[in-house]
């Protein structure tokens, strides 16, 4: 009978927490790019390969087997992977036993052709298909390829245990929920992740539960859009209409799940990405400002702040109502933090509606923000329909005009901490100095300051002394 073990090892300074199980022979290395959700679902991958006798390594020369986790959101993302399947190349002329997978959304929306167009690559499995792993490693274990990409519309991988990769011991994320239905018509990830579905709060709060004994302090529930959790017994988010009485009167929303957890759970703070402008209601903030320890910051994607490019994307709310929930989530949480997403140079965007997105970001004055260039994605309802139409300089110019914008009120932000006292909860060392340690307050920025015989995990007070647009800068409190 083999016993799990827990191993810190020290990787650039950090202490990592790496879960091994004594017995398991075989070694895994995984990679992953992109989003949380796929850093997740590369948790849930490994806890179903140590039950196959694999236990992870972060040296990539010794693997039986290397898995890449991919993003295919921009073409840039995707150009990356296939770098860094070069880099596998060079490793198997070391080690030639050495099979390689390709996981996640790249392996869903290029299927078997990945296999003709990379010789290196043994495996391809999309992001529904994980607890086939078993079968597909034995296909190619026989000499044969191995491919399963279908997608699911039930499952949540909710009875899987993650096994936690590189974790700091102190915050973790756990998912609730799967896919996406809202068709951007930007967006490939409702084709490479598929429909939305929402994962039993059951489980989630067994895998929460489990974290909380591991004296985890920090929680991220995840999902491509959090808001619109809907657990009646599970399926299709449509088939609520035809569900039983009885799965109508227990059914469970977002904020329900949120205010279970936060009372469920007082000594751990809880935070959640990524929120969507036409599915955050009310409800849902009124529960964040209720619980101390529900984080006080939404990601709120706002893509572009003009009415005709937001129905040109598909996104089911135009700017005013966009500028009414930030309105209310002002005033029911005014010490939250917003931050965004946004795609510069989109199908026909016009320097007047890239003036709106400026004049939006003007008044939100979000915290902090991606921003991206446009990328078409095939298969994707732009692709097919609407010529990419502007061109790259002015694409570039416009990015980064939105940077700088966003790199002026982020420094309004942080200035406004300067002075105020805030609570932290330590995530590690600082990157730059062993003599300080890092950390989050509740509104997501970063906060250093120097160590004394404080430790890993634990809650302080620290008095802001200075900032960049990034980061705080202080001492903690006595
Ligand atoms: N091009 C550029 N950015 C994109 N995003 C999604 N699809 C694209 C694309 N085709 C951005 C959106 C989304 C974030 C995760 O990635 O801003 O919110
Ligand atoms: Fe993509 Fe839109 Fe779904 Fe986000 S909400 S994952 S941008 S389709």
């Amino acid at each position: 009978m083999s016993t799990e073990k827990t191993i810190i090892e020290k990787h650039q300074g950090q202490s990592l927490i790496t879960e091994q199980v004594t017995g398991n022979t075989k070694k895994m290395y995984i990679e992953s790019f992109g989003c949380q959700m796929n850093m997740n679902d590369s948790e849930i991958v490994a806890a179903i390969l140590t039950k196959e006798g694999y236990n992870t390594t972060q040296i990539m020369e010794e693997a039986d087997l290397v898995l890449v986790n991919t993003c295919s959101i921009r073409e840039k993302a995707e150009q990356t992977v296939r770098k860094r399947l070069e880099k596998y190349n060079a490793i198997k002329r070391i080690n030639p036993g050495m099979k390689v997978g390709v996981l996640g959304c790249m392996a869903e929306r290029l299927k078997a052709k990945f296999l003709e167009e990379e010789k290196i690559v043994d495996l391809v499995v999309g992001p529904d298909a994980y607890r086939d792993l078993p079968n597909l490693l034995k296909e190619i274990s026989e000499g044969r390829d191995a491919v399963n990409v279908i997608l699911s519309t039930e499952e949540t991988y909710g009875d899987v245990s993650p096994v936690r990769l590189n974790s700091n011991g102190v915050s973790a994320f756990v998912s609730i929920t799967r896919g996406c239905d809202n068709m951007c018509t930007f967006c490939v990830v409702p084709f490479t992740r598929g429909r939305e579905r929402s994962r039993d709060p059951e489980s989630i709060l067994k895998e929460i539960q489990d974290l909380h004994e591991r004296n985890f302090k920090e929680v991220t529930l995840l999902g491509q859009n959090v808001d619109s959790y809907l657990w009646y017994g599970g399926g299709l988010k449509k088939n609520f209409k035809n569900a039983s009485d009885i799965a109508k009167a227990t059914a469970v929303g977002f904020a329900q799940l949120l205010d279970i957890v936060a009372l469920k759970y007082p000594t751990m703070r809880f935070r959640f990405s990524t929120s969507n402008p036409q599915d955050l209601n009310l409800d849902v903030l009124h529960t964040m400002a209720k619980h101390k320890n529900i984080c006080k910051h939404i990601h709120l994607p706002i893509q572009s702040g003009n009415t005709d490019m937001l129905k040109r994307m598909n996104r089911a709310h135009t700017r005013e109502e966009y500028l009414t929930l930030i309105d209310n989530v002002h005033a029911i949480i005014p010490d939250c933090a917003i931050s965004q997403d946004i795609i510069v140079g989109f199908c026909g965007e016009t320097e007047e509606e890239h003036k709106d997105t400026l004049s939006l970001m003007e008044y939100v004055k979000y915290d902090f923000g991606f921003m991206f260039a446009y990328s078409e994605r095939p298969g994707t309802l732009a692709a097919k329909k609407m010529p990419d139409d502007v061109p790259n300089d002015i694409k570039k110019r416009r990015l980064n005009e939105i940077i700088q914008l966003q790199l002026k009120h982020s420094a309004y932000r942080t200035k406004a901490f300067i002075g105020q006292t805030v609570e932290v909860l330590i995530e590690g060392t600082s990157k730059k100095s062993d003599a300080h340690w890092k950390g989050r307050n509740s509104q997501n920025c970063v906060i250093v300051f120097p160590k004394d015989n404080e430790k890993l995990g634990d809650t302080v007070h620290v008095l802001i002394e200075d900032c960049t647009s990034a980061t705080l800068i202080g001492v903690k409190k006595q």
